[in-house]
């Protein structure tokens, strides 16, 4: 980064900007400006925060409800496949797998079937969380817009993914397929500025265009990194892996880094021992395949580190570590094309959606985790160090140390967040745990023995920005109330929850690193009080209907933006139609439907810029030739840039 980039950063702080300041946070957020723009990459952080980049006539001039647009209606045609956004609102696609991202990258092409080096230098799969990351000299025209790549689809290939049936019984896979699957997992950082126009364009040949795939070098940081559990035939010092897979939601820190968040891994592996399998529990626990190769990609045909049956006679036993090196929150800088990516482990392992920052007014932090699978956690870490405006050397290693917790909801509206502490509650040897490194490594087995409350998929979390008060969404469980491990409760109510809920909670004395909490239902998704059949499917929505909550963010206004991920050809969501984009108003709880999206899309992921009058969001495999929108074309993951006409806040 050059000085004259710390100039341009430090310059902004002459900006008179506090737009709320009589709220704690923004107080805080503005008292320490100063010093967090002299320590220059960190200025992302105001924009993620609600802090100095807006002017303030922006705010002052919204109107007391926090909803000032028109909903729109759910979409029931079977064939649509564009987008229908609020009157008076503009959404046209902007980034699409395949797009080029790095020098050399060819235009995408449909059959373009085993060309993985393109799709090295081209947009992944899949796109899911995102960020826009400001620069300094201007922030709402100017920027990073860093976005995951979750997985893939069969449109990756023309005849979709191919299986080779082999003699001993096993699937083979062609290599050039592999290949292309593995880059188009990941992340895209791409430049993006307005033009003259004032319309939003990607930066061609930008110095920080970037991809990382499923087999870009990061270093294994915090109290895993070269411990034995993590050493394999390739590599025996267990600090060095390749890639991360499944990235699903994000999470922001206040120096300006980007968290990619690993949730399905365990889909890439399989340990074909059956024997070692049902003794391993950082195997079992996690749901890795132990099926012959029948986990869903089979790159183990291709590519022995996903092999993770054990194998004496080679070093390490083979690959029989690997999954234990995924699972992880990755944390990048944006603004370092160079840098290599770090996975930090003292934050626990588990399928990770998100990794969601609040910050106390003393700068000690939390980070909320939801663990998506059926009866899984919701998780918090506390690092033991504070954030140190300005001063990145003392936060660059922030994430590698620090108390992991696992929620437990009560039914009298209070909770607890029990510490995953090596030596306390019974972690200890004599129930599995050897050293806090297993307690991290085995950290869903750790939350069993705590009596942490098991939970309807946690997916997103939102903290308010002013309030610091924290939302989950709970997407859906079709297990609750009919496997013994998963029965009702307070927090998970109702039986085969085919719509889920979102709950909120606060901290006690508002202080994120708190051990308690007080919490609520927020909503039931679901149909109307009168339409629903059975009461398991009616929800308590105020306003427009929807179902399966995943994504959730909030606006610097504190609006609370809702992105749902359902099958939307099941006949018990014929009534939701395509999938949605919501927003709520926290106080009244008013939810209205902003946005729908194509046919056999989940919406996902976004983010705005610090003015709030731009927003993108992703559309995430859609079923029919979206963006094309002509019926025919092969279908793509796209990210959508949002702007009222009018040029306004977006959602007032
Ligand atoms: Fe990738 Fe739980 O959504
Ligand atoms: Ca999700
Ligand atoms: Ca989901």
């Amino acid at each position: 980064m050059s000085d004259d980039f710390h100039e341009r950063l430090a310059a902004l702080d002459d900006q008179p900007v506090n737009p709320t300041a009589n709220t704690p946070l923004d107080e805080l957020v503005d008292q320490r400006r100063r010093s967090l723009l002299k320590g220059g990459l960190a200025l992302c952080a105001l924009g993620f925060l609600g802090g100095g980049l807006i002017s303030p006539r922006v705010l002052r001039a919204e109107p007391a409800a926090l909803l000032g647009f028109k909903g729109v209606a759910v979409q029931q045609d079977p064939q649509f496949d564009r987008v229908v956004v609020a009157e008076g609102y503009s959404a046209r696609p902007f980034f699409s797998w395949g797009d080029p991202v790095l020098p050399g990258a060819p235009a995408w092409r449909a059959d373009a079937s085993d060309d993985w080096r393109a799709q090295e230098l081209q947009a992944g799969d899949n796109h899911d969380g995102m960020h826009y990351f400001p620069f300094p000299d201007d922030p709402n025209d100017h920027g990073l817009l860093v976005i995951n790549h979750e997985s893939i689809n069969q449109t990756l290939h023309p005849r979709g993914l191919t299986f080779e049936k082999r003699a001993d019984g096993s699937r083979g896979r062609p290599e050039g397929e592999v290949r292309k699957e593995i880059a188009a997992h990941g992340l895209s950082v791409i430049e993006v500025r307005k033009d003259g126009a004032g319309q939003w364009r990607r930066v061609a040949g930008s110095p920080y265009n970037r991809r990382i795939t499923g087999s870009t070098p990061m270093q294994l940081s915090g109290p895993l990194a070269g411990h034995e559990s993590m050493k394999t035939t390739s590599d025996p010092g267990g600090r060095t892996v390749l890639g991360t897979l499944n990235n699903c939601s994000m999470g922001v820190t206040p120096w300006g880094t980007y968290l990619i968040c690993e949730e399905n891994w365990h889909q890439y592996f399989v340990n074909r021992d059956r024997d070692d399998y049902a003794a391993r529990v950082s195997h079992r626990r996690y749901g890795i395949s132990n099926r012959g190769s029948s986990n869903y990609y089979a790159w183990e045909a291709v590519d022995p580190r996903f092999d993770a049956t054990p194998y004496p006679d080679q070093p390490h036993a083979g690959h029989v570590n690997e999954p234990h090196r995924f699972g992880w929150v990755v944390e990048v800088d944006p603004f370092d094309p160079q840098s290599t990516p770090k996975k930090r482990t003292a934050v626990g392992r588990f399928c990770r959606e998100c990794s969601t920052l609040s910050l106390g007014a003393d700068n000690r932090m939390a980070f909320y985790y939801g663990d998506d699978t059926k009866g899984e956690y919701v998780y918090k870490f506390v690092p033991a160090g504070r954030y140190q405006p300005g001063d990145s050397a003392a936060n660059r290693d922030l994430l590698d140390e620090g108390t992991l917790y696992v929620a437990r909801f009560d039914a009298n509206g209070g909770g607890r967040w029990l510490p995953l502490v090596f030596g306390e509650n019974g972690l200890n040897a004599g129930n599995g745990f050897a050293s806090q490194a297993e307690v991290l490594l085995n950290a869903r087995a750790a939350a069993d023995l705590l009596g942490a409350t098991p939970m309807d998929r946690p997916e997103w979390v939102a903290v308010h920005p002013r309030t610091r008060e924290v939302y989950v969404s709970l997407t859906n469980n079709s297990d609750r109330g009919r496997k013994d491990n998963q029965p009702l409760d307070a927090a998970n109510p109702r039986k085969r929850n085919l719509h889920g809920q979102i709950l909120r909670w606060n901290e006690a004395g508002g202080d994120p690193t708190a051990t308690s909490f007080r919490w609520e239902v927020f909503l039931l998704a679901g149909e109307g009080e009168d339409s629903a059949a059975d009461e398991n499917l009616r929800g308590t929505i105020n306003g427009d209907i929807f179902s399966s909550p995943d994504s959730l963010y909030f606006d610097r206004a504190g609006r609370l933006w809702i992105e749902t991920d359902y099958e939307d050809g099941e006949a018990e969501m014929h009534a939701m139609g395509c999938n949605q984009l919501l927003c709520a108003d926290p106080q009244s709880r008013e939810v209205r439907r902003f946005m729908v999206g194509p046919r056999g899309c989940e919406m996902t992921g976004i983010t705005q810029t610090p003015d709030g009058r731009t927003m993108w969001v992703n559309i995430q495999h859609p079923g029919i030739s979206y963006p094309a929108s002509d019926g025919k074309s092969i279908p793509r993951s796209t990210t959508v840039v949002i702007t009222r006409d009018d040029g306004g806040v977006i959602g007032s």
